[in-house]
């Protein structure tokens, strides 16, 4: 059986919204990078838990359904700036058929780590 489409809706910093058919199993970063869509700095890491450019804010409930965070992720979280309760490492979770319509945010403000680190390197 081919994978099942997810109908998934991103709201970008500035408000524009992005509605995209996901495949159930790709991770949201494959699915922002698949689909080309304009968020910018998205996935600096691709994906290797090192930059926290991925943070997405899910909705309460779906939050909740998507389950354990493992340590990796959390210590990434943590750097994320604008951390909410309901906040996910997109590189992290993975498409699933009851996320159909699901609408997940951009947080407003992103940081590359290894940008920070690197400012701190040179001063
Ligand atoms: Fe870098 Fe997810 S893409 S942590």
């Amino acid at each position: 059986t081919s994978p099942e489409k997810v109908l998934l809706h991103f709201i970008n910093r500035n408000g524009e919204k992005f509605s995209v058919t996901a495949k159930e199993g790709q991770s949201l970063l494959e699915v922002v990078v698949n689909q080309n869509l304009s968020i910018d700095g998205f996935g600096a890491c691709e994906g290797t838990l090192a930059c926290s450019t991925c943070h997405l804010i899910f909705e309460e409930e779906a939050f909740r359904k998507l389950g354990a965070v493992s340590d990796e992720e959390l210590d990434m979280l943590d750097l994320a700036f604008g951390l909410t309760d309901t906040s996910r490492l997109g590189c992290q979770v993975h498409v699933k058929k009851w996320m159909d319509g699901l609408t997940l945010h951009v947080p407003r403000e992103v940081s590359d780590i290894r940008k920070e680190l690197e400012v701190e390197k040179q001063s």
